[in-house]
């Protein structure tokens, strides 16, 4: 009598995921979205979610501190992030085009208002971790490294100076026409780095295994090569580079 076979189907790996942390300014999108162009990667702006949150609230007027109505309304966000004909991000929140709407630095306040609500941060979780998919994903945030993919192969929290923050933020928007006051942004970002480092649930803070990158004296560039410096020490990171080099 011949023994039956039976065939083992291992699950497939899931998707490597690079975690880039760090407090708003840092220059954490742009690296997130060099790296996962060079990568091939999806892209994750955690900030969004929170941002369309807050947004959606304000649509539906929802207090910024009513965290049950919060949950509900995190746990339906009828969000697409698409891109235009140009291969630009576009994000539409109900049937609305609202891609720059939430890049306000008053969005930005009241993400963070209701990022520290325990059930709302409960509430994005899976829909974070959704995005995790084949061939690899880079996500960005505060608590990508530590939370929500703490299996992440790199973990990179990405830093610099409030000051050097406020500069950055501030040059970008007079460039975009906006007047602004540096003083003003300094204090800002100060206020939002309280919030997110001292709330109780998934504070802003490098995981133990993080690479802690200072970029108060680095130009964008120099954090690129240190990155990608890294990224040629992994061998599960390395191989989807185009060229196969980390150079
Ligand atoms: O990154 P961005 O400035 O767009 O994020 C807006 C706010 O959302 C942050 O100040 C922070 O309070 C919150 N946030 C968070 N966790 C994340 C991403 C953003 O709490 N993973």
């Amino acid at each position: 009598m011949s023994a039956e076979v039976e065939k083992v189907v291992m699950p497939p790996a899931p998707a490597p995921v690079i975690a880039i942390d760090g407090p708003s300014g840092s220059g954490k999108g742009t690296i997130a979205h060099r790296l996962a162009s060079l990568l091939g990667f999806h892209v994750l702006d955690s900030g969004s979610l929170y941002r369309l949150l807050a947004l959606a609230a304000q649509h539906h007027g929802v207090a910024l501190d009513n965290e049950a109505a919060l949950q509900v309304l995190a746990g339906h966000l009828d969000v697409q992030f698409q891109q235009n004909a140009a291969g630009e991000a576009v994000i539409i929140l109900e049937g609305e085009d609202v891609t720059n709407v939430i890049r306000t630095e008053e969005m930005g306040r009241s993400a963070s208002i209701v990022a520290a609500l325990p059930a709302v941060r409960t509430a994005l979780l899976h829909r974070q971790q959704a995005f995790r998919e084949q061939p690899g994903l880079v996500a960005d945030g505060r608590d990508m490294g530590t939370v929500v993919f703490p299996d992440a192969c790199l973990k990179i929290f990405l830093t610099a100076s409030a000051e050097a923050r406020a500069e950055r933020r501030y040059k970008q928007l007079l460039e975009k026409g906006f007047s602004a006051s540096l003083p003003a942004l300094v204090d800002d970002i100060r206020s939002r780095d309280n919030r997110d480092i001292n709330r109780p649930v998934a504070p802003l803070k490098a995981a133990d295994d993080a690479i802690v990158l200072d970029s108060t004296q680095l130009g964008i560039d120099a954090v690129m090569e240190r990155v990608m410096r890294e990224i040629g020490q992994l061998p599960e990171l390395k191989r989807y580079l185009r060229n196969g080099s980390a150079a």
